[in-house]
């Protein structure tokens, strides 16, 4: 079954883009990077997700995040495209995205990637690509990925959070919570022994009595 799974490298692919064509891993190079997939250029719900995107782009740079969005048409049409999204977003007509559009024509990636949404299709009934988010690690496997149809747009404040999430967990012996967001407490990892997670967080671990008696939920200030 095509697709990529939580802890595959992610593949290697080439592809035209509007920056010409690349190498994924050596567009990554050291950093993090995100892919978001869409169904298809000039379309309402995707040119709102792209003007999100680039707003945010400082956000994902601060992170060593490199971004790269992917939709179904030809650079050409991305180009195009890119002026009215960068319009969307009261920018001078001569701004680029700061980011490249992978132009998957064949659906190729789409394919491999296991990105086709089967309920959303083109004029001639052949399926558009889902809303599809890959956050890959610097080790070049896939630490995040979400799905979304077509007709749900993404919450790019949200992507953000995960990657927040993904970064200090790498790092850091916890989990974060629901809802967590940078500078909130974190729990301390169900595998750690007591003795151990006194010793590894030195800032407090604060255990919630509850009706099992048993000592999971553990919290600490965030690490
Ligand atoms: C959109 O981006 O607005 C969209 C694209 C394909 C199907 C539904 C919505």
């Amino acid at each position: 079954m095509p697709g990529v799974l939580l802890g595959d490298v992610f593949p290697n692919f080439e592809a035209d883009t509007t920056i010409g064509k690349i190498q994924f891993h050596d567009f990554l190079g050291d950093s993090w990077g995100i892919l978001f997939s869409h169904p298809r250029d000039f379309t309402p719900v995707c040119t709102t997700e792209l003007g999100r995107a680039a707003k945010l782009s400082g956000e994902f740079a601060r992170r060593s995040v490199k971004m790269i969005a992917l939709s179904i048409d030809s650079v050409q049409d991305h180009l195009a495209w890119s002026k009215d999204i960068v319009a969307y977003n009261g920018e001078a007509p001569d701004s680029m995205l700061p980011f490249p559009i992978i132009a998957d024509e064949k659906r190729e990636l789409a394919i491999q990637l296991g990105m086709l949404d089967p309920d959303e299709k083109d004029k001639d009934g052949i399926p558009l690509t889902a809303r599809c988010v890959f956050v890959i690690g610097p080790d070049k496997k896939l630490k995040l990925s979400i799905l979304y149809p077509a007709t749900t747009g993404r919450n790019f404040d949200e992507i953000l959070r995960t990657v927040d999430s993904l970064q200090l967990t790498a790092q850091k012996r916890v989990a974060t919570p629901v809802d967590w967001k940078l500078g909130d407490s974190c729990m301390v990892l169900p595998n750690i022994p007591e003795d151990e997670a006194a010793k590894l967080f030195p800032a407090g671990v604060y255990t919630k009595d509850l009706p099992s008696g048993k000592k999971y939920l553990r919290y600490t200030p965030q690490p």
